[in-house]
């Protein structure tokens, strides 16, 4: 067999065994990989704490999550820009304080938000109204939307699913093939490349 064919084979199993470790590294659910990374961050939005806030933040806590919260947009965007949250939530339930879509195309205007998975609570419709059309979030740069409910396992369960979607998704993305979930530090050398 020609040298040049050799090559070919070996580099052949090469991409194999990358392709089968990139997929038990990056499909894990529990295992070494969880230990090494760092916690995911959360930041709430909500003007005031209330059950929701408290539910979300207890939510937090349950999936071992690092929780901050900010109580106006300014001061959102200032905790965001500092931590890179992974996650945020911001409450939409009503317009008293702030503007949700406001707030959302606020943080979306930075650039490290392109890494963010943004989640809109939004009130529960009596049940002879339907619901609005989630159009106009997902217009101002929200990922998903969650009706309020005050449950913690409701909010963890919501938590657990944007990681282990739309999180990962992001890393993926970001990170193209590579063999391992980077950490915090990695991450931003990669977005400064
Ligand atoms: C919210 O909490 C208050 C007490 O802090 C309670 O009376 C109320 O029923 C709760 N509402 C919901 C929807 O869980
Ligand atoms: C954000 O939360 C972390 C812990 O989760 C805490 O150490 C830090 O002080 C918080 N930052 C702000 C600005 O509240
Ligand atoms: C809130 O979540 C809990 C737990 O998932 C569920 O049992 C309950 O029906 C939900 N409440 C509303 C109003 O959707």
């Amino acid at each position: 067999m020609p040298v040049c064919q050799l090559y070919w084979v070996d580099y052949i199993w090469w991409l194999i065994l990358f392709d089968l470790l990139q997929v038990s590294a990056t499909e894990e659910c529990v295992g070494p990989m969880r230990l090494t990374r760092e916690p995911i961050q959360v930041l709430l939005v909500f003007a005031k704490e209330d059950n929701q806030s408290d539910a979300f933040w207890w939510a937090c806590d349950r999936a071992g999550f690092r929780c901050n919260i900010s109580r106006t947009p300014e001061s959102a965007v200032e905790c965001f820009l500092d931590k890179h949250h992974e996650i945020i939530v911001i409450d939409g339930r009503h317009s008293r304080y702030f503007e949700a879509e406001a707030v959302c195309r606020l943080i979306r205007a930075t650039k490290p938000s392109e890494k963010t998975v943004i989640l809109a609570v939004v009130p529960q419709m009596p049940p002879d109204q339907d619901e609005p059309s989630v159009l106009p979030l997902l217009c101002a740069g929200f990922s998903r939307r969650f009706v309020e409910n005050s449950s913690v396992s409701a909010c963890y369960n919501e938590l657990l699913q944007l990681e282990h979607g739309e999180v990962r998704c992001q890393f993926k993305l970001r990170n193209g093939k590579a063999f391992t979930m980077p950490g915090r530090n990695q991450e931003t050398a990669y977005s400064s490349m």
